[in-house]
This record gives structure tokens, C-alpha cells and sequence, in this order.
């Protein structure tokens, strides 16, 4: 796909991967729709950005601010990239310290938050990715999820999170099988450890030098901006497809994540 003249939609866009991913692909050409509960991070994004840049506040467990977000997108043309990278809880451990269960409900937001406004966002921009006329290639849009290496080894207190982004992982093909009819391509991405301010204030070299070691290589932290590089080329290479891609440096969690 050509970004320039497209029109993506980015879920958690005033965050790190969102907010690199909106960088890129508007540099790439693309009107961008940055969607985002934090109101101060959006907007500043899309004042860095400037014209062919919007913010829409969402909340993307609500379906109706979803649905203004895709609507959004496609006031500015047609849709054809979405990308879902909105940040959330993590979970307790399954048992605490005194052998007492977690709450139930402490589970099902992580799975609200990742699992089930994932879907929704998938839903509603396909539907819009559907309106479009395609392209000569037959393509109409690309979606790509945002899972994590945890939905294949999850570290301790990961049970909520790792199911969440486990099931992003496995309806991956059939978002592609569903939506291949239509020149829609579905990608989940499943990184590794980024420095995003997910880490909060920590020092990017003090993390990297806790998680290098476990890093085969480069031996540091990924940065948001290579997240964005992947979804730039996923974007473009019409062949990629149904798949869940790693991008880790070939990391592996331990059952407590580096050690
Ligand atoms: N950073 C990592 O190391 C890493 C690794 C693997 C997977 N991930 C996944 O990548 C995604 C993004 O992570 P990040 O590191 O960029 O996080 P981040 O904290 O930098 O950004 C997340 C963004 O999502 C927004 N957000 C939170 N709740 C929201 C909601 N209900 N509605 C709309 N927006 C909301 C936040 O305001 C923030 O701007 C998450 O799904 C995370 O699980 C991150």
C-alpha cells in the first residue's frame, strides 16, 4: 500500500508506540487520526504534527467513542490503516501473598481494556476500510494489533494480561480469513520490552542495562520507533498477512521477565 494519501487511525496514538507510529506514518503521507483518553498527550502530538493530524479523545472501552474515532478517520478520506497500541492495566498475581484470590473483576477489565475494545476498534474500522474503493492491487486497508511476547510466555502475575493479548494473537488469521474477501490484511505485533512511558520516569539506561542481558540482541530495550518501522513496512508489503509478527531482539521471558 502507497501511505501517502491514506488515512490511519491510531488507538493509544498520544502514547509511545502510538505516538511514534503516528509520527511515521504522517511522514509517510498519511492523515492521522490520533485517538487517545489523555487529552494533553494527544493534542500534543497532533500540534507537533499540524495539518492532516486530528485528535479525537477516546475512551476504547466505550463503543460509541470508538465509533466517533473511526467516523473521524473517515471524514478525512478513505480508511485504510488501523492500528490498536492504546495502553491499559496489568493483573495481580492469581493468588496474593496470603493465598487469596485475585479479584474477578481485576481480571475482566484487563481483558475489556485489551481483548474486547481491540475487537471493537477491528469491527468498526473494517467496516469503514469496507466503504472504500480499493486500491488498483485489490487491497482496501490493513489492520495491526498490538499484542505483546507475553501471550506466548507470560511472566508471573501475567494471567489477565497474557490471556488478553493471547487472544489477539489467535483471532489474528481469522480477522484475515474473515476480511480477506475484501482486500483487508489483519497483523498482530508482539513486542518484546520497549521504552515507552509505560516505564514510567525510569532511566532509559538503567533499564536497558536490566533487560540487555536477556536480550540475544541488540542488547537494550527496543525503541518506540522501530515499533512504528514495522508497521510501516507492514503497512506497504501487501503480503504480509494472518500472521502474528515478534519484534523482541529474540527475547524470552523468564517466569519474572529478564532474570
Ligand atoms: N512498552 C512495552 O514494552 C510493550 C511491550 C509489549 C506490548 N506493549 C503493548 O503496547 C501497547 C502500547 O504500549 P505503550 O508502551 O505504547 O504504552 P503507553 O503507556 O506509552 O501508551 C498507551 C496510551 O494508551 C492510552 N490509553 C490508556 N487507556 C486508554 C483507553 N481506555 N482508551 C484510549 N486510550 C487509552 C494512554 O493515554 C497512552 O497514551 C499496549 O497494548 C501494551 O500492552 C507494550
Amino acid at each position: 500500500m502507497d501511505i501517502a494519501g491514506a488515512v490511519a487511525l491510531v488507538a493509544g496514538g498520544g502514547g509511545g508506540f502510538g505516538a511514534a507510529t503516528a509520527r511515521r506514518l504522517h511522514a509517510a503521507g498519511a492523515r492521522v487520526v490520533v485517538s487517545d483518553l489523555d487529552q494533553a498527550k494527544g493534542r500534543a502530538i497532533v500540534d507537533e504534527l499540524g495539518v492532516g493530524a486530528v485528535f479525537v479523545r477516546t475512551d476504547v472501552t466505550r463503543e460509541d467513542d470508538v465509533a466517533a474515532a473511526v467516523a473521524a478517520a473517515e471524514g478525512l478520506g478513505p480508511l485504510r490503516i488501523a492500528v490498536v497500541a492504546h495502553g491499559g492495566p496489568g493483573g495481580p498475581r492469581i493468588l496474593d501473598k496470603e493465598n487469596a484470590p485475585a479479584p474477578q473483576s481485576s481480571f475482566a477489565r484487563v481483558i475489556e481494556v485489551f481483548l474486547l475494545a481491540t475487537y471493537n476498534i477491528d469491527r468498526l474500522a473494517a467496516a469503514a476500510m469496507a466503504r472504500t474503493d480499493p486500491l488498483e492491487s485489490g487491497e482496501r486497508g490493513v489492520i495491526i494489533n498490538t499484542a505483546s511476547i507475553a501471550a506466548f510466555d507470560g511472566t508471573i502475575g501475567q494471567t489477565a494480561y497474557a490471556a488478553a493479548k493471547g487472544g489477539l494473537v489467535s483471532m489474528t488469521l481469522p480477522l484475515a480469513r474473515d476480511l480477506g474477501p475484501l482486500g483487508i490484511r489483519a497483523l498482530t505485533l508482539a513486542p518484546g520490552t520497549f521504552l515507552t512511558p509505560a516505564y514510567g520516569d525510569a532511566d532509559p539506561a538503567q533499564l536497558d542495562g536490566y533487560w540487555g542481558p536477556a536480550i540475544p540482541f541488540p542488547k537494550r530495550m527496543g525503541r518506540p520507533e522501530e515499533y512504528a518501522q514495522l508497521v510501516q513496512q507492514i503497512a506497504e508489503n501487501v503480503y504480509l498477512n494472518g500472521e502474528t509478527i515478534r519484534i523482541d531482539g529474540g527475547l524470552r521471558f523468564t517466569p519474572k521477565g529478564a532474570k
